[in-house]
């Protein structure tokens, strides 16, 4: 591809993807969920810019895409009231619907996300500049993961559908949600990390204020009203707005029962400390990372190379899993970073919509100039930018950068930089990157480049005590989902998985009984009568 002519005519030409990803007006999201109601919002609005700009006479604008509403305290409170008396101290109709009912609701609300799929990615791509192939990617692997939610929690079901007796007690052991569950997803992935939560936590009797990412929000307009649809009244609300705004005060009640946040360690401190009953509120939260990759003088170079492209630059670099840092040995540094670089030369940039584009505009305000500042404190202390147009900025479009020799004085070292910089650092002694990760306040993932499988051996044994997935010879990734997804130090807190996300936001609890006749035939009638929806041994087919 012609970089140059390429960087050149960026959002020059006129918007047009001309296609079904076509967004043809703004999308004004007026209503909020509340109680089973879509309430219409009177007051402020919020704007919703696209990372896609367009030319406005001399000078480029991101190109205004619609508004939602900007709700006060006062509606934030009614939303957690609402989820408060759908929950009914636990005696709701939702905790005590049987798992087969609140699966129903789940498949219903899944059908009508499937009606959605175009306008969500289309706003996927509008909203946060995502690639089309990743957009899809996002909205199909978010069915697949409530479909398999689904399945999971059968398994789960079916395993507490029996009475377990020991030392003359018999018990029946069962899950049991935790309460009023807030949910906040990030915004790289902001329908399928939202879901990854929202889901479990809510099939599995738990009630929802849900609050979308920053970025990224208009995608949900249709998804209120299937909300509204499959669920009882109150069981899922929305909140919109400025954060410190409206959840602060959510926190501030105590009345949250368990968090659910993907975002910064930053914020989710913050969050932590409103809430007034620490030990009430459970939270699962997916925080901030930099993963490192290790690559070692016998690395196959072809397969690091690609790896590393993929690892740092998909979706712009803007994953938490992403590689945020690469130790190359010194001995390997300069074909690895030819390769590198050419291997960026290749990819294509433009628009989302583009075929097989790879690097887009940045959603975020003012990231390229952040990136634009860790660029230059590098190159102050002794950095080059290495690869041809690395760090050109056109608006919010940031061409990658690969900075070299990075070391430990330059913030691209100690920041994560959620975009497509890639600091790399040479290494003659495997302490190097070792004595990084263990200083590092982040532990969530490593990936390894080598084909000596005794060094692998090793270096796998001394990494799992550091970090929570060690790659080999593949670059860092969250999935499959059915894997064990989560981190050590300031990178997380909680596990989830398909199946780890269902025990996360339930709490193991049990019905027990000394074995006496009296206590049998209590037993005994509750089932034969299907008196309760807890003791039960009904059995999903
Ligand atoms: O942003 C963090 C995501 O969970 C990463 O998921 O590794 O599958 O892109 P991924």
């Amino acid at each position: 591809m012609d970089v140059r002519a390429k960087l050149a005519q960026m959002f020059q030409e006129v918007i047009d993807p001309s296609d079904q990803y076509a967004l043809r007006e703004p999308v004004i999201q007026k209503e909020y969920l509340v109680n089973g109601e879509l309430r219409e919002w009177q007051g402020d609005f919020l704007e919703v810019r696209s990372p896609i700009c367009e030319k406005k006479g001399d000078h480029f604008e991101r190109k205004r895409i619609g508004a939602f509403p900007q709700l006060t305290e006062k509606e934030a409170q009614e939303a957690l009231q609402a989820a408060v008396d759908a929950y009914q101290n636990g005696c709701g109709v939702w905790p005590t619907m049987t798992v087969e009912e609140r699966i129903e609701c789940v498949e219903q609300f899944l059908f009508e996300m499937l009606e959605a799929k175009q306008f969500i990615v289309t706003m996927i791509m509008w909203e946060i500049g995502k690639s089309v192939d990743d957009a899809v990617t996002e909205f199909d692997r978010t069915v697949a993961y409530i479909r398999d939610t689904i399945e999971a929690l059968k398994e789960l079901d079916r395993q507490s559908s029996r009475f377990v007796k020991e030392s003359g007690i018999m018990a029946q052991i069962r899950r049991a949600p935790f309460g009023v569950v807030l949910c906040m997803g990030p915004f790289n992935y902001p329908l399928n990390e939202t879901f990854t939560t929202l889901i479990p936590a809510l099939i599995m009797g738990n009630v929802i204020v849900f609050k979308p990412p920053k970025l990224g929000v208009l995608l949900y307009q249709p998804l209120l009203k299937a909300f509204q649809k499959a669920f009882p009244a109150g069981v899922v609300n929305t909140v919109y707005g400025r954060g410190a705004k409206v959840v602060g005060p959510l926190m501030e009640t105590g009345r949250i029962d368990s968090l659910a946040f993907i975002g910064t360690s930053k914020v989710a401190d913050v969050l932590k400390h409103q809430h007034p009953k620490p030990h009430r509120l459970k939270c699962i939260l997916g925080l901030d990372a930099k993963n490192p990759a290790i690559i070692m003088e016998d690395a196959d170079m072809d397969l690091a190379v690609r790896e590393s492209l993929l690892g740092t630059l998909s979706f712009n670099g803007q994953r938490c899993t992403a590689i945020k840092m690469l130790f190359v040995h010194q001995s390997i540094a300069p074909e690895f970073i030819q390769r590198l670089s050419a291997g960026i030369r290749e990819m294509n940039i433009g628009m989302p919509w583009e075929p097989e584009v790879k690097i887009t505009p940045l959603p975020e305000n003012n990231k390229t100039a952040d990136l634009t500042k860790l660029v230059e404190d590098a190159l102050r202390h002794g950095a080059q930018v290495v690869n041809e147009f690395g760090g050109t900025v056109k608006e919010t479009f940031f061409y990658p950068a690969v900075l070299f020799p990075v070391n430990e004085h330059m913030k691209a070292y100690q920041v994560e930089q959620f975009g497509p910089v890639i600091p790399i650092v040479p290494f003659s002694e495997i302490e190097t990157p070792l004595h990084y990760i263990i200083e590092s306040n982040f532990g969530q993932q490593v990936s390894i480049f080598c084909r000596d499988p005794y060094r692998i051996a090793t270096l796998v044994d001394q990494l799992v005590n550091q970090v929570c997935r060690v790659n080999i010879n593949s670059q860092c990734q969250r999935g499959p989902d059915i894997l064990p997804f989560n981190g050590r130090k300031d990178s997380a807190e909680g596990t989830l998985s398909v199946s780890d996300a269902l025990r996360a936001f339930t709490i193991r609890t049990l019905v027990a009984a000394k074995e006496n006749n009296t206590n049998k035939e209590i037993i005994r009638t509750i089932l034969k009568d299907d008196l309760s929806s807890f003791i039960s041994t009904d059995f999903i087919l």
